[in-house]
């Protein structure tokens, strides 16, 4: 690890961002300097100052510089695992009806309550190193297995805690609105006023939230019960997103539309309707291949329609035990384009600027003069191996605000 109190150039690289209709952006035989932590110029071989004593030269060998990836959708911490469920599950079982019966999120419920926050700090950075690997620069990790005050409080100050973790950029999403609790039994309404009255605001006067999350399904709530969640964060300022449209589609897509949410996540089932209302407010549609894949899905989310309405599209890991064991934004990438029809374009489009947007961030998601130095250098030929590769990572170096790791060396 190197830091860059005298200002860094990468030399002799090829720069690869993509613009807003998703097409890749090359620049080779390019230079970018560094300063402070963020990208000061970008520009053909030789053309930067990179004689004076100010910067150290990184030789990039014709290595390709993309933005650092972001991982926009992620559920890193909690307890325990969910083996027996997908067992059950290769065996013909299904999720929905487990989550009815009492496993699947309410087990994961169980183990995450039961942890330490140094148990949950621990299970989250072994995790976060595998991310890392693969070149996860910025992450936002959700709440949502506490499902009491205590427990929701644990689960975000743990990952306030993994903010800066590997240089990794942490933002907190409070998905208390994950199912409704078993205390809370047959009795959703009275759980989001519990919510909306105590949890929400005494969460965010601590600071621990910087965006508010529903689940809207049959096993979880209401467009109605989510309008008064929202209703509430926005009342405090805060932004919203939701898993909507996942399993079925209850119009959780417009619901987030006219609250100008951040993102709508999964969308297997949204419809024209639902995605012509996110593009006219503009709404990120985060799309999770490892979701739709570890479920056995059937059902797409409607990729041609998003194109058509030009619906900005984001891919994220949405990593979590029970429906998403995926680390990876490689893969996730990868996924995205032989499941979901995404172009390599599109993929690292969705890794990055698209990623970016739908967590608020301003100042990353691609390679422009004054912005974050967050970025990945790969060993790659072309730029489409981004999403070529099942289990292979090509990454080199990750910068984090201006810092280089060895991507090959153990951190
Ligand atoms: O994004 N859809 C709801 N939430 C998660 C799954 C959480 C779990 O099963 O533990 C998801 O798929
Ligand atoms: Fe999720």
């Amino acid at each position: 690890m190197s830091s860059d109190p005298k200002g860094l150039i990468l030399r002799d690289c090829n720069v690869l961002d993509t613009d807003f209709n998703g097409r890749f952006v090359i620049q080779k035989d390019a230079e970018i300097a560094i300063k402070k932590g963020v990208i000061e110029a970008v520009g053909p071989r030789g053309s930067l100052v990179g004689a004076s004593m100010d910067y150290e030269v990184l030789s990039c060998d014709s290595a390709w510089v993309t933005p650092g990836l972001i991982d926009c959708h992620t559920h890193l911490v909690y307890g325990g695992n969910r083996i027996d469920e997908y067992q059950a599950r290769l065996g013909g079982g299904s999720y929905l009806s487990m989550n009815e019966a009492g496993g699947g999120i309410y087990q994961t419920v169980e183990s995450t309550r039961a942890a330490s926050h140094g148990e949950l700090v621990k299970l989250a950075k072994f995790r976060l190193r595998q991310m890392a690997r693969n070149g996860t620069t910025s992450l936002e990790i959700k709440s949502g297995y506490g499902l009491d005050l205590a427990s929701e409080a644990k689960m975000l100050r743990v990952a306030r805690e993994l903010d800066g973790f590997l240089g990794i950029s942490v933002k907190t999403t409070f998905l208390g609105a994950h199912v409704v609790p078993k205390e809370f039994l047959n009795r959703g309404d009275e759980y989001v006023d519990y919510l909306v009255e105590e949890v929400l605001p005494e969460l965010n006067s601590l600071g621990l939230i910087d965006a508010v999350d529903g689940f809207c399904e049959t096993i979880a709530f209401s467009p109605e019960q989510l309008k008064t969640l929202y209703g509430r964060a926005k009342s405090l300022g805060i932004a919203v997103k939701g898993h909507v449209e996942q399993l079925s589609n209850s119009s959780g897509a417009s619901v987030l539309a006219s609250f100008d949410a951040l993102s709508a996540d999964h969308l297997e089932y949204v419809d024209e309707k639902g995605i012509q209302d996110l593009a006219k407010r503009g709404v990120v549609a985060v799309l999770l291949p490892g979701a739709y894949y570890f479920l056995s899905e059937k059902t797409r989310p409607p990729v041609e329609v998003m194109r058509m309405h030009s619906l900005e599209m984001a891919i994220a890991t949405d990593a979590n035990p029970g429906t998403s064991p995926l680390y990876s934004l490689l893969l996730a990438m990868n996924m995205a384009t032989v499941l979901f029809g995404l172009s390599p374009q599109e993929a690292l489009r969705g890794t990055t600027a698209n990623a970016a947007k739908a967590l608020g961030y301003r100042d990353r998601g691609r390679i422009e003069a004054g912005l974050r130095a967050d970025l990945c250098v790969w060993q790659i030929d072309h730029p489409a191996e981004l999403s070529y590769y099942l289990g292979l990572s090509p990454l080199i170096y990750r910068i984090t605000n201006g810092v280089i790791r060895d991507a090959q060396a153990d951190e």
